[in-house]
């Protein structure tokens, strides 16, 4: 098979990147090494910042989005005592959307075959081939044939640990990565959510997210030791848990439910430069990773394809080969930006194994100044509806 632009993972990015290259008339094709199902069971993200929004208006496709999802015009953190209410809309004029990522995904799988967008599901061995060249192709398994995908381009959607990255050699590329001491348990159920918005909470017993997907369905997350399992919390001891970190004024409108999914998600901070070598363009968790604070992951996936959509029908459409050589630049100017913001709100909420009275201090000194500080509050919200693309 022939192509221009051979897109491995169906993922938020891979689907993204897909449905913005068919709209400009660039052929492409997906490749998935899982079943539709198995994609759409992975409980992920929830919060969709302005860029990925606006995707989803470009291509028509924000319609359920539009009437099921929640905008949220504020963000709150607590530290034990008090709630620190961050109002974005007053701030910085601008909101955030909760629709969950597996909605998302749903929303484009759907939309794939009237769109003459062409996903292969269950690829098997993907393997990447003269990625330097101007030639690269893409072999895979199914149904226990191989096949052969000849493309102009290829975009690595593919996720953290898929052969993309590897296919860039050591000697070209950089690692950054730092790996945190502790995994976030999340649990989903059909209850409704015990605010109105988010709070992340800072509490003596460690850090506690409450969010939801509806009104009528939540996700709580709380930290956990790396070596605890999800056998170990029942779902009476997280909504225990659950109560204490997250204050009694929460803990009071807390609706308890048997959990619909319980995992134990680990967190990293990891980015990969350069995005793009010779013919290989990387999107999204393939090329980086946030510790899940902050709410990023995804939404820096939707802005790198963006970039990588800019680029590629630049040089279909318009033989410009501009964006595709600045697209690391572009897209690592922000990723770097989003990491930041991830980390210092992950080391701002979350008590650390080897943080001392100093450290401790400081965080009390810094979600003080926040609760005080219209500047402090404003830099929050003009990060978390996220920065311009
Ligand atoms: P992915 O969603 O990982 O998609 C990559 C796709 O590539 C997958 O479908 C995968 O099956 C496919 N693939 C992998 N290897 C191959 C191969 N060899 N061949 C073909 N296809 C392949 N972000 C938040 O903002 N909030 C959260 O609460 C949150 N929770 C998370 C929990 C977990 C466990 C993980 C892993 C991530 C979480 N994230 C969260 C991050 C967010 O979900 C990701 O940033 C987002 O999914 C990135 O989208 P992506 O398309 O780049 O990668
Ligand atoms: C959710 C996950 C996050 O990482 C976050 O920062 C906010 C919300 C969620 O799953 O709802």
């Amino acid at each position: 098979m022939k192509t221009q632009v051979c897109i491995i993972g169906a993922g938020p990015a891979g689907l993204l990147l897909g449905h913005l290259l068919r709209a400009e008339g660039v052929d492409c094709v997906v490749l998935e090494r899982q079943t539709p199902d198995y994609v759409l069971g992975r409980i992920r993200a929830g919060v969709l910042e302005t860029i990925t929004v606006s995707l989803m208006e470009r291509l028509g496709l924000d319609a359920r989005m539009k009437a099921e999802g929640l905008w949220h015009d504020g963000v709150n953190l607590a530290d034990g005592e008090r709630l620190i209410h961050i109002d974005m809309a007053d701030l910085v004029g601008n909101r955030v959307m909760v629709y969950g990522q597996t909605e998302l995904t749903r929303d484009l799988m759907d939309a794939a075959p009237e769109r003459d967008l062409e996903v292969i599901y269950e690829a098997a061995d993907v393997a990447l081939h003269d990625v330097e060249s101007d030639a690269p192709y893409v072999t895979y398994t199914s149904d226990g044939t191989q096949h052969r995908i000849d493309a102009r381009f290829i975009a690595g959607c593919d996720g953290f640990h898929g052969p993309s990255r590897k296919a860039i050699p050591a000697s070209v590329g950089q690692e950054f990565e730092r790996v945190y001491p502790f995994g976030w348990l999340g649990i989903l159920a059909d209850v409704p959510p015990c605010n109105h918005e988010l709070i992340y909470a800072n509490h003596e017993r460690g850090f506690a997210l409450a969010s939801m997907r509806s009104n009528t369905r939540s996700r709580y997350y709380v930290d956990v030791p790396l070596t605890d399992k999800v056998e170990d919390w029942s779902d009476d001891r997280l909504w225990d848990e659950l109560a204490i970190r997250l204050g009694p004024d929460a803990a009071a409108h807390i609706t308890r439910g048997p959990a619909i999914e319980k995992s134990i998600a680990p967190l990293r901070s990891f980015v990969f430069a350069p995005m793009r070598h010779g013919s290989l363009l990387l999107c999204g968790d393939s090329a980086h990773i946030v510790p899940p604070t902050g709410a990023k992951g995804l939404n820096l996936a939707a802005s790198d394809v963006h970039y990588a959509a800019a680029a590629l029908t630049g040089f279909f459409n318009k033989s410009s080969n501009e964006g595709i050589v600045a697209y690391s630049d572009t897209a690592l100017a922000r990723v770097w930006k989003s990491e930041r913001f991830s980390w210092t709100l992950t080391k701002l909420m979350h008590r650390f194994p080897e943080d001392g009275p100093f450290e401790r201090a400081m965080q009390v000194a810094e979600l003080d100044y926040i609760a005080t500080s219209r500047a402090a509050q404003t830099s929050i919200a003009e990060n978390y509806v996220g920065l311009p693309v």
